[in-house]
């Protein structure tokens, strides 16, 4: 059985998933596009050799659409998502879930009614194989029990017009992912320092950020998010535990030395760093639903535990201290 794919947004990564579920995800194929940017959504259909559609509806209700990817802008995901989950058709939603609780709890109340988990979330950090290695680390067998966790999340610049809060729902929302994750805890409370700001920060914006979250297990993770960072792209993160320390560098670069000058490649922008992460999270999605596997990846709950975590952040640029994250009870489909 082959997964027919229709995708909404045709902008960066629309188009890298739709390239990877046409070209490199056996058992899936593309066969519409959605965007209100309609030139660019023929574009596309014609580079793939599908069709584009003329609205949202047409793309959702195709008899031959199995399956639909939202990769539209952060403020749209919510609504299209309540239209997937209305038509029961599995869905995978770009990050994030929505950026406030609000939004996002009523596609989560709408999932849990339906009683059946239709919506994977694309934090595509769990299938990166850098993470996953570093995941394996913590423990007995390896070096003991998480302490702290650093992280650093640098752009070289903002794709999407900076704004603080920006960076905390859309950018700082994969390491609050990602860490919920490695260390299988919730967030308990969060505190944002902001230093110096760069040359590059637009007026009223700050940047870098300092994020600093507890577990409620006890654990400290700490993120810089730093969007005008010029230089490149970097995502690193290192563990600090009982028995040792496991760092996940940079990717897996090679080194080169030339004269006088030792060094790798640093990418331009996430494309670089996370290609293998975006291919193994579609395969795994679509192999999910030809029933291969049961849910896997990030379920809307996940991305609703993110969103909770990063407004409890956001909250906390406007106030000077610790904000608790009150994560509610979660609902037995996700257990
Ligand atoms: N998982 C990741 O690492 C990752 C990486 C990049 C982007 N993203 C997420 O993917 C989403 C898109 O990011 P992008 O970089 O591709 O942005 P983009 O601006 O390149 O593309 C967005 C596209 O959506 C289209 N669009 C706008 N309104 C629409 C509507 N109502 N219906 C359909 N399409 C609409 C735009 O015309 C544009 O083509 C964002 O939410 C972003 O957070 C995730």
């Amino acid at each position: 059985m082959t997964i027919r794919v229709g995708v909404i947004g045709a902008g960066n990564i629309g188009t890298a998933h739709a390239h990877n579920l046409a070209t490199a995800v056996p058992g899936s194929t593309v066969t519409a596009i959605y965007d209100v940017d309609q030139p660019a959504a023929t574009a596309l259909a014609s580079e793939l050799g599908c069709r584009s559609t003329a609205s949202l509806a047409d793309l959702i209700n195709a008899d031959d659409v199995d399956a639909v990817v939202i990769a539209s802008p952060d403020g749209l995901h919510a609504e299209q998502a309540l239209a997937c989950l209305a038509v029961r058709k599995p869905t995978l939603c770009e990050k994030p879930l929505a950026p406030t609780i609000e939004a996002a709890q009523r596609v989560l109340d709408a999932e849990v009614a339906i009683g059946e988990r239709l919506l994977t979330l694309g934090f595509m950090r769990r299938f990166d194989p850098g993470y996953v290695a570093l995941k394996r680390e913590i423990g007995a067998e390896g070096i003991g029990t998480p302490l702290m966790v650093h992280n650093v999340h640098r752009n070289a610049a903002f794709a999407y017009g900076l704004t603080t809060e920006g960076t905390v729902t859309n950018a700082a929302i994969h390491e609050i992912d990602i860490n919920r994750w490695l260390l299988e805890d919730e967030y308990a409370r969060v505190q944002v320092i902001m230093g110096r700001s760069g040359p590059d920060t637009p007026d009223g914006q700050r940047d870098p950020l300092f994020i600093i979250y507890e577990t409620a297990g006890g654990v400290v993770v700490d993120i810089e998010a730093f969007m005008m960072a010029r230089y490149g792209y970097e995502v690193t993160c290192q563990v600090v535990a009982s028995d040792g320390v496991s760092d996940m560098g940079d990717g897996g670069y090679i080194t080169r030395t030339t004269a006088r000058v030792r060094g790798q490649p640093v990418p331009e922008q996430w494309i670089g760093r996370f290609r293998d992460a975006y291919r193994i999270e579609m395969q795994a999605w679509i192999d999910s639903i030809r029933g291969r596997a049961g849910p896997t990846g990030a379920s809307l709950w996940d991305g609703f535990a993110a969103t909770h975590a990063a407004e409890a952040a956001v909250e906390s640029l406007r106030s000077d201290g610790w904000v608790r994250v009150d994560l509610p009870s979660r609902p037995d489909l996700y257990r």
